[in-house]
């Protein structure tokens, strides 16, 4: 029996009783638990199999739910939040005692967003607890973006997944913490650099392919198909070069046909890095389907959405 399903009240008396659901929201498909139920914490690093010390982001209802969980909100935090929340981005902020340790991995600080999705935040309003989640899939594979990518994940693991349809922007929040006040960006991610500069004035990136991240899920590898994949400026190219193995093709917009190409998707025809977001965990999950022995992606051009697409794609070829 399927495990999707769109029972609001199914979900919130799951989550009451200390059990896992997955839930929508419009980045990917979050792991959810009750930040204050220890079960439903250690169940979500146990269900993932992700390492303790790799913190959780705490979805909350509402803005003013913040100084519940904070100690002090830093003047561009508060422009932040007004400015994108609801929406993809996750503010990393010094936490509260009330916040346990396991969910932010030891650290002194907790990360902390208001998802954009109606379902969500219904149910959030219909909780008195913020939920815990990471997304939805085990430790460093392809994101979900759809209830049937967390199903196939999943299905003998958890009794539900909140069916909100398919994820609407596609990528994870954009990550922003605070050092002396001043952000500075530790994921890319929904919200472009741009959008957020508009607010904030220029921005620091430290998203760097480090040991010891200040995120910790921002390991080198991460967000990877099984298939191996390449990431190429030049797809002729590389497909001269592979033409003798099995390809699949990840293309920004081109429409280019070659007969050595054994699978195909298109982002975005019409060169919308908006587009292209939506679709590209979808396109990975299909492609890595196909029995292929290599899976060629092209490089999108490198400004708005399309950074972090291509940051996406990098950690997907390591
Ligand atoms: O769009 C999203 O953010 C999705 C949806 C479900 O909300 N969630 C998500 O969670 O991407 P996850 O667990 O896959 O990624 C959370 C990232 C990790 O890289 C983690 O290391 C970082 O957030 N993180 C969490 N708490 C942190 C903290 N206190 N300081 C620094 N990084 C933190
Ligand atoms: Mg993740």
């Amino acid at each position: 029996m399927s495990i999707i399903s769109t029972d609001l009240s199914k979900a919130v008396e799951l989550l009451n009783n200390e059990e896992l659901v997955a839930i929508p929201t419009e980045t990917v498909y979050g792991l959810a638990g009750n930040i204050f139920s220890e079960k439903a914490v250690k169940a979500i690093f146990e269900t993932k199999e992700r390492p303790f010390f790799n913190p959780l982001i705490v979805h909350i209802p509402n803005i003013d739910y913040l100084e519940t969980i904070v100690e002090a909100v830093p003047e561009k935090a508060k422009l932040l939040a007004e400015a994108f929340w609801p929406g993809p981005i996750t503010l990393v902020l010094k936490k509260k005692s009330i916040i346990p340790d396991l969910i932010t991995g030891g650290k002194d600080t907790v990360a902390v967003r208001i998802p954009n999705h109606p379902l969500t935040l219904d149910l959030l309003s219909k909780l008195v607890f913020p939920l815990a989640a990471p997304s939805a899939n085990p430790f460093n594979r392809i994101s979900p973006t759809k209830a049937e990518h967390v199903e196939s994940y999943f299905k003998d693991k958890i009794k539900m997944v909140l069916d909100g349809g398919a994820c609407k922007s596609g990528i994870e929040s954009t990550i922003i913490g605070f050092e002396n006040g001043e952000p500075i960006i530790y994921r890319l991610g929904s919200t472009s650099i741009e959008a957020i500069e508009a607010v904030v004035g220029t921005i620091e990136i430290k998203n760097k392919k480090e040991v010891a991240p200040e995120a910790p899920g921002m390991l080198e590898r991460h967000y990877a198909p099984k298939t191996k994949t390449i990431l190429t400026t030049n797809i002729a190219e590389a497909i001269e070069t592979y033409k003798d193995l099995k390809i699949g093709l990840l293309t920004y917009n081109d429409i280019l046909n070659d007969d050595a190409i054994a699978y195909k998707i298109v982002l975005s025809e019409g060169k919308n890095l908006e587009e292209a977001a939506s679709k590209l965990y979808d396109a990975l999950h299909q492609l890595d389907q196909q029995q292929l022995d290599i899976i060629i992606a092209e490089q999108l051009p490198d400004y708005g959405l399309g950074k972090s697409i291509n940051d996406r794609l990098q950690r997907a070829t390591k």
